[in-house]
């Protein structure tokens, strides 16, 4: 058997001798004793060798390691309060598996092209380790969500032959002689699986040709997409701010060493509580206005205009009703205002701006031709779609929760580059 303990669980083996394998991290030496941080995916621990109580050649391995060299040790877990992690191991054993050659990313500044070229080699770090775990643990977490409320998880296609969010993001493929598209959204698939499961989602990678160099835009991103036959837009708040409380709360009891690694401060995550405010977009249009915003109703929130809406609140706000023409397709007129929809975006704290789109579905048949119509979208394709509507249509509602934002939202990012192992940018798609 090849496996030791994991650097994460040393707490359960306090005074006993255990095995350890990963990398070094880095290393420091007094001439008598040396400090050898390891990593193994877990966390950080320091292995402390005396070169009295080891032999000339454990010692002598010791010193020639180099940063990232992958290792197996040997040793006594102590507990330590005054080293990372709070334990460290008393080194008596050690075995290289493997010497690396000189690293290039040193425990000096680096410039952030510099670390976006070797992003596999970046996420070794510890910050970005940090990261990854927070990102698994929220993805974990709503799959748990969902299978606690009996959702089916019904994965939607990659490969489309249709465009879901507006025509002007597409990534086009060629598919066996013909054009497909790369899938800008689950939806309308999940609008079918809806109407034969009743409550489903689906979690997969989405594809926009944004031509969006901003920090919150990427061209490949994950999306958790839920939809309900049988809810209206006011369900689907509900269960949106039930799902961040969910996540919220794993976070903050699972990950609280990483979330100590980033900086984070977890207070403003801890004071979060449903109910979430809701604004209409007029109401939110008329804040804007009393904070000195020339402000055209009928025009769309860029980031500084959600900035300003989101920090008047602790908690993430639904801002709904948007003006018609700012929505896709598919959103369903208010019969009360029929030039809004319901349709509400949920806009995060902290200036993170919207993690969350989605609302209540056109269910009339009639209407929903008139949409594909008026925004110039090919009938025969989005047949299937009309059939939804022809055969047993029910008001349904659903959204789409970008992991990504959400990530860089609740770890405290500066830029979703860093929320997702190998990100795809305007102008990056190496490594
Ligand atoms: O608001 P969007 O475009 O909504 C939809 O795609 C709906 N069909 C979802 C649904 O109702 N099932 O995208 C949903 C979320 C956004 O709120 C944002 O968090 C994220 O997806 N998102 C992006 N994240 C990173 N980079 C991009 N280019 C993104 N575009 C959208
Ligand atoms: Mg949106």
């Amino acid at each position: 058997m090849l496996q030791g303990v994991s650097i994460k669980h040393l707490n359960q083996h306090l005074g006993e001798e255990v095995m350890l394998q990963g990398w070094l991290y880095n290393k420091r030496s007094s001439g008598k004793i040396q400090f050898l941080i390891l990593r193994d995916g877990s966390g950080l621990v320091q292995g402390v060798m005396v070169k009295k109580e080891v032999d000339q050649e454990t010692w002598a391995k010791a010193n020639s390691l180099t940063q990232e060299s992958s290792l197996r040790v040997w040793g006594i877990v102590r507990e330590e309060p005054r080293a990372v992690g709070g334990y460290e191991l008393q080194v008596t054993r050690l075995e290289i598996i493997s010497l690396a050659a000189e690293y290039p990313i040193t425990h000096k500044e680096h410039g952030v092209d510099f670390l976006a070229d070797r992003r596999h080699l970046w996420i070794r770090t510890p910050r970005q380790s940090a990261i990854l775990r927070i990102r698994s643990e929220i993805e974990h977490a709503l799959r748990e969500f969902f299978y606690q409320r009996e959702f089916v998880l019904a994965d939607a296609p990659i490969i489309t032959p249709a465009a879901c969010e507006g025509t002007t993001t597409l990534f086009e493929i060629d598919y066996h002689g013909n054009p497909a598209f790369l899938s800008q959204s689950g939806q309308l698939y999940s609008e079918a699986t809806a109407l034969a499961l009743g409550k489903v989602y689906c979690f997969g990678p989405t594809f926009r040709a944004e031509k969006s160099k901003t920090r919150r835009h990427l061209m490949e991103f994950w999306m958790l997409e839920a939809e309900m036959a049988f809810y209206d837009l006011d369900d689907n708040m509900r269960l949106q701010e039930e799902m961040i409380m969910f996540v919220i709360d794993r976070v903050l009891h699972r990950c609280r060493e990483d979330l100590k690694t980033l900086g984070r401060d977890t207070d403003r995550l801890a004071s979060i509580s449903v109910p979430f405010p809701r604004l209409s977009y007029t109401e939110a249009v008329e804040l804007l206005r009393q904070k000195g915003v020339a402000f055209e109703w009928g025009d769309d929130f860029g980031a500084p205009e959600e900035t300003l809406i989101s920090e008047n609140f602790n908690a993430p706000v639904f801002v709904h009703r948007y003006p018609t023409a700012l929505k896709a397709f598919y959103m369903k007129p208010d019969p009360n205002q029929p030039e809004v929809v319901l349709g509400a975006d949920l806009l995060a704290p902290e200036g993170y701006g919207e993690i969350i789109g989605g609302g209540q579905r056109i269910d009339d048949l009639t209407l929903l031709e008139q949409r594909l119509d008026e925004h110039g979208l090919p009938r025969e394709a989005f047949e299937w779609y009309l059939d939804l509507r022809r055969y047993g249509s029910v008001p349904h509602a659903g959204f789409g929760l970008g992991i990504e934002r959400t990530v860089a939202w609740i770890c405290g990012l500066d830029h979703v580059r860093e929320a997702i192992p190998f990100p795809r940018m305007l102008y990056r798609m190496y490594p």
